[in-house]
């Protein structure tokens, strides 16, 4: 690991947020203050069905703001799919976008953003700091407690060409607003809360075994390793539980305050390569790596990751490592299959892992891992 000093200079970036009970009833006021007249409403078909896209747009009308819905959004977002936002915000004459919806609506919405107000295509704003021009307003509003792209300077696009992930780090995809409301997380099925979670135990982890990890990250991702822990099951039991549920919001946001400045490492690397190639759920990737890394990083952060287990487990036995509690956690919530189970092919590992291996996560994991290193641990999760 590399030796670091609490003296390093770190800067924290964050969004202004408002949490809490009816947050989501303050996106017309908030556009409007921003000087939206006509908003791009980003959405996806499931939070439309469920209510909330609707909701949004009533509180946006009630403020005196016109919208557009844009919804041709899927789970990883593509480029074109960005690019066609893009063109509808142009046509329609937009001048703010509000989100709502889980990571992949936010993370389009982010993309249209950048690519309306720069005119160029969202594939070449991959790497960090390459968008020069700032993007319109934006107003984040999840729906999910996981991807924490209403808090994050990250956007995931997926390059449907090359199937791979393109990440695009940037100041510019702050959202000026999040509001934060658990009334949303009430409609989402059981699967999604499993995959967010793990998803928000992934950055909390990563982020706090990270070489760029600061005494700032720190509480942030500690926070959230104990929130979500212990309410990620007692959310699934109580799905209605408004109080459970904004827990779980509250891990999801400390966690992106974590990871957004302290950056992740493998477990991330190579989700991006595995959703990439795989269309599969983020959080679900995470959740069958996660344990693997742990066990293959230890040695690098094992100061780090036994204050982890200190939270996480497993309790029953001392000597056991925090590799097994993870794994424990992920089983009591139903996460019991192999990347093999969910179609990842083994010969398909060397291609991965050489994603992997280029991804800029990798960058701040805390052990140095090689491509077959890399290609080990995807063996592991086999
Ligand atoms: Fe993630």
């Amino acid at each position: 690991m590399i030796q670091k000093s609490q003296l390093d200079l770190r800067k924290f970036v964050a969004p202004e947020f408002v949490c809490g009970h009816g947050a989501l009833q303050l996106a017309g006021r908030y556009a409007r203050n921003f000087g939206m007249k006509q908003v791009l409403l980003v959405t996806d078909p499931g939070v439309r069905a469920a209510g909330w896209t609707g909701a949004v747009g009533e509180s946006l009308t009630e403020a005196g703001v016109s919208f557009t819905i844009f919804d041709s959004v899927s789970v990883n977002p593509r480029s074109r799919q960005v690019m066609s936002g893009k063109e509808v915000y142009l046509s329609e004459e937009c001048n703010g976008i509000v989100a709502v919806g889980g990571g992949s609506p936010m993370d389009c919405a982010k993309g249209i953003g950048i690519a309306s107000s720069n005119m160029r295509d969202i594939l070449t704003f991959e790497g960090v700091d390459r968008v020069p021009v700032p993007a319109p307003p934006l107003v984040c509003i999840p729906t999910t407690a996981g991807s924490s792209a209403d808090v994050s300077q990250s956007a995931l696009i997926t390059d449907e060409e090359r199937k791979r992930k393109i990440a695009i780090i940037s100041k510019a995809l702050v959202p000026d607003i999040s509001l934060l409301d658990p009334e949303p997380l009430t409609t989402m099925p059981r699967k999604l809360t499993v995959d967010t979670g793990m998803d928000t135990l992934s950055h909390a982890i990563e982020a706090y075994v990270s070489n760029a990890s600061s005494p700032m990250t720190d509480v942030h991702a500690l926070e959230a390793i104990r929130l979500i822990h212990s309410a990620l099951p007692a959310a699934l039991e109580e799905p209605d539980d408004l109080n459970l549920r904004f827990s779980t919001l509250l891990a999801s946001l400390h966690a992106g305050l974590a990871f957004s400045n302290a950056s992740l490492g493998a477990v991330h690397a190579m989700a991006h390569s595995l959703g990439g190639a795989y269309d599969l759920a983020h959080g679900r990737c995470n959740a069958l790596l996660l344990e693997h890394v742990i066990a293959a990083n230890y040695e690098a952060a094992s100061d780090r990751y036994d204050r982890i287990r200190e939270i996480i487990g497993p309790a029953q036995d001392e000597r056991a490592p925090l590799a097994e509690g993870v794994a424990a956690f992920r089983k009591t919530l139903g996460v019991t299959e192999t990347l093999a189970a969910v179609g990842v092919r083994a010969d398909a590992i060397p291609a991965l892992a050489e994603q992997a291996y280029a991804d800029s996560c990798l960058v701040t994991n805390p052990r140095s891992l090689t491509c077959e290193e890399i290609g080990r641990i995807y063996e592991h999760a086999f």
